[in-house]
């Protein structure tokens, strides 16, 4: 079978070496694909092609040459962009969201009255275009607030705000400086929730839904979750404090009631849906969903599936995910991201990465933000490796991950030394 996986990042390079195990995997395209993507040609079954994931026409002129059998959405911009109705409108089977469903991550404010239509837990919220009125509301609310930009904006949108006067210039930097763009024509504000966070994905073929192990991202670029919001520093799973009591009480009072919500109203969500949230002394609370895996999160759960990653898409496409046997292996995985100098912030690129071909066991290096220049692989992006390490355990995932942390060197290389500290805080780094 010929697949096609959309992306470039570490969550894609992820979902490569899964879908490498595949036996019905016959050749996988990468579009565009990073070095550790193009580094797996070795086994042959993997290779990149240069098409950028915005180049729709490109990605299905391709899709429709190579007689590509499946094609994976890894990131949420080309799915929000439609990527994947033009695909099945040529015929090619997908594993993602139409447009429409995606607007579930692509409009917080679209989710955000999704939510309270089909009784989903969440905050209070009100949604603005006007700058003033919006001033005005923050003014007559009583509680601490968050500020969001609608739309996309790679995970940098969410202000949460310590004061009204950082209330104030939150929404001055997104509706009048417009940070984000088109992003922040709309902003909603919403209730501040108090609670440890949790992400819970799923598999789903538009009916029936399949939770994965609960996963942990760490959002902070510092130990101690201080600094600046990145894209994730790490991630860990399964997160304990999400018991199996807990997870079927999301499966049923968000997971299932949203994809039965955007079936209903005539947009079917095929793929991953991912639900982001704050666990309340209420009860849990959805802060978001995604479309999509998430980065670093699938970096850790991918490697805990014990069944064949394309057999499960397979079964999502055809609505028969019902039936499917998913089994998940026991233990634990941790990942922790080797970022560059100044990230989140700009950063320098094309740094040689040194220490990469050390075979290792019970850890794999997930490349994100790397390139080839000539026999080297040098740095190319913010997040440049996520490092994973697994065990039987969580603290032996960890001791797996920092251990294979340690070979790998590049200047400037920053990293989280507390991953998994939330589940393990009297862990100590050997
Ligand atoms: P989101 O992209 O909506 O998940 O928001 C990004 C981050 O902002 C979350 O992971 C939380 O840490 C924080 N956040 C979002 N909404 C809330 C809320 N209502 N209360 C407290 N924190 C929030
Ligand atoms: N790690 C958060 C996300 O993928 O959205």
């Amino acid at each position: 079978m010929n697949v096609l996986l959309v992306g470039s990042g570490g969550r894609e390079h992820a979902l490569a070496w899964k879908l490498a195990q595949s036996p019905r995997l016959t050749t996988l395209y990468v579009a565009p694909g990073n070095a550790g993507t193009a580094i797996s040609n070795q086994q042959s079954t993997i290779r990149n092609v240069t098409i950028p994931a915005e180049d729709t026409a490109a990605l299905v002129a391709f899709a429709r040459e190579q007689h590509i059998d499946l094609t994976i959405i890894g990131p949420e911009a080309p799915l929000a962009a439609g990527l994947a109705d033009a695909l099945r409108a040529a015929g090619v089977r997908v594993f993602g969201p139409s447009q429409a469903a995606a607007q579930i991550e692509a409009s917080k404010a679209f989710a955000k009255a999704f939510m309270v239509r089909h009784h989903i837990p969440t905050a209070r919220y009100a949604v603005f275009t006007d700058f003033y009125q919006a001033i005005g509301h923050l003014l007559a609310v009583t509680y601490p607030v968050v500020i969001k930009a609608s739309g996309l904006a790679a995970g940098k949108g969410v202000i949460v705000p310590d004061c009204a006067d950082e209330a104030e210039a939150a929404l001055r930097q997104i509706m009048l400086e417009r940070e984000f763009g088109a992003a922040g024509d709309e902003v909603v504000i919403e209730e501040r929730l108090e609670g440890e966070e949790v992400s819970v994905l799923a598999f789903t073929d538009g009916v029936t839904v399949r939770v994965m192990p609960p996963a942990q991202d760490h959002k902070r670029l510092l130990d101690g979750d201080r600094g600046p919001n990145t894209g994730g520093m790490g991630a860990y799973a399964p997160a304990p404090i999400a018991t199996p009591s807990l997870l079927e009480e999301v499966t049923r009072t968000i997971l299932q009631p949203a994809v039965d919500g955007l079936r209903n109203e005539g947009r079917p969500f095929v793929g991953v849906l991912y639900a982001g949230l704050m666990l309340t002394k209420d009860g849990p609370r959805t802060l978001e969903f995604n479309c999509r895996f998430g980065d670093p999160e699938a970096q850790v759960i991918l490697p805990l599936l014990e069944s064949d990653l394309l057999e499960i898409a397979l079964a999502c496409v055809e609505g028969k995910l019902a039936t499917q046997e998913i089994l998940w292996k026991r233990g634990a995985a941790a990942c922790v991201v080797l970022a560059s100098e100044g990230y989140p912030g700009n950063y320098p690129k094309g740094r040689p990465i040194s220490g990469l071909g050390q075979p290792l066991e019970d850890a794999y290096i997930f490349h994100a933000g790397t390139a080839r220049s000539g026999e080297t692989i040098v740095t190319a992006g913010g997040r440049v490796l996520g490092v994973t390490g697994w065990g039987t355990d969580l603290r032996a995932a960890l001791h797996n991950a920092y251990n294979a942390v340690e070979t790998i060197s590049f200047e400037g290389m920053q990293y989280r030394k507390d991953i998994g500290w939330r589940a393990s805080p009297t862990r100590t780094l050997t």
